[in-house]
């Protein structure tokens, strides 16, 4: 049955298909799914007026800054098809500039001027293929189903702008890895004393307690409660053995996941794991997070802390098989301490990404 001989109202609303990439490692009815949700490319302070290149779901992405805007483009030249990040930066913030024939790319990824033909009339085909581009948490965010102005879709980073609250994005990390897999970890309880505990975990506190997802409008919250502590090392926090830690996660469709940690007298960590798919198997991992305690700490400190619990996890994720996340239920088995991977799965589904999903 073709789409055009029987058209039916829900076909009539399917959104547009958006071209696909070149090399594509996702299935094409995952990528179209996938293709409209937004996602981190870059950090904040790694974008200047020079050209970033980025990968998101298999597109090459050129990321820069000119006139007091972050834009989000093809990195590919439209006149000999040049990655555009090769480029340097200019030094005059009028934008990025082809290391081919010097084209210039500056607001809104428009071409600005030709070198070859100065004055010259500059075709309307010459400008950039942008994106939906949006600054928040610290992180740029896009979206390749969004044209540039359009209303993102981000998750929120709980307390970040509280009061009292210290504002870190730590160091991305690359994992060779689907974001699928590398998210359902974040959810995991079950693993604290087998995975981290050179980190934050007690080696014998193995035990999960029960806890029950809730579905949300994009994901589902669960609230775990456990004796397993959260400490940093050099922490000027005490915290008793027996102090009862909840973690409150909450599990944004596809790959976004939040945690705050409460600690006793209000104190709260919170903390955003934003994958972002380059493709079926590698993802880079953004963070972001907030905290009201410890705020004098050198970030250094964090950051080390942070890539040791990331490593201890990417040692992992890295070797599981299939390298994709299965969503048929009869794929994996289950324990009760699994329900938020389940709920995950389930969410995934509902999503429409395919049962084995990804390429
Ligand atoms: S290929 Fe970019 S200017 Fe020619
Ligand atoms: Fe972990």
């Amino acid at each position: 049955m073709s789409l055009l001989s029987h058209p039916s109202p829900e076909l009539d609303a399917a959104p547009e298909l958006l071209p696909l990439p070149r090399k594509l490692t996702f299935t094409p009815d995952d990528w179209q799914i996938l293709a409209r949700f937004w996602f981190p490319v870059a950090t904040s302070t790694e974008v200047t007026e020079g050209p970033l290149g980025a990968t998101l779901l298999d597109v090459p992405l050129v990321v820069y800054r000119v006139g007091g805007d972050v834009v989000v483009a093809d990195d590919l030249c439209p006149h000999r098809g040049t990655k555009l990040s090769m480029g340097e930066d200019q030094g005059d913030g009028e934008g990025i500039r082809c290391p081919y024939h010097g084209l210039r790319f500056g607001v809104a990824g428009k071409c600005t001027s030709i070198p070859a033909h100065p004055g010259g009339t500059i075709p309307e085909r010459m400008h950039l293929r942008t994106y939906g581009a949006v600054e928040r948490y610290g992180l740029v965010w896009t979206c390749l189903a969004a044209a540039p102005g359009d209303e993102p879709s981000i998750p929120p980073v709980p307390h970040w702008d509280d009061p009292g609250f210290q504002q870190i994005n730590c160091p991305w990390i690359d994992i060779e890895a689907f974001a699928g897999r590398q998210l359902e970890g974040f959810l995991d309880v079950g693993h604290f004393a087998f995975v981290h505990h050179e980190t934050f975990a007690d080696p014998e506190n193995q035990v999960v307690p029960e806890y029950t997802p809730v579905q949300t409008a994009d994901g589902f919250e669960a609230e775990y409660w456990s004796t397993v502590s959260n400490l940093p090392p050099g922490t000027a926090l005490e915290v008793s053995d027996d102090f009862l830690w909840l973690r409150h996660y909450r599990l944004h469709v596809p790959f976004t996941g939040t945690l705050v940690v409460y600690f006793p007298d209000g104190i709260r960590l919170s903390l955003m794991n934003a994958a972002s798919p380059v493709s079926a198997t590698r993802t880079r991992l953004f963070d972001a997070r907030c905290r009201n305690f410890d705020t004098d700490q050198p970030l250094s400190e964090v950051y080390a802390f942070n890539l040791q619990v990331f490593n201890e996890d990417r040692r992992v994720v890295e070797h599981q098989k299939p390298e994709n996340l299965p969503l048929d239920p009869k794929l994996e088995v289950h324990i009760p301490a699994d329900r938020s991977s389940i709920a995950y799965r389930r969410a995934l589904r509902a999503a429409g990404l395919s049962q084995f999903f990804s390429a």
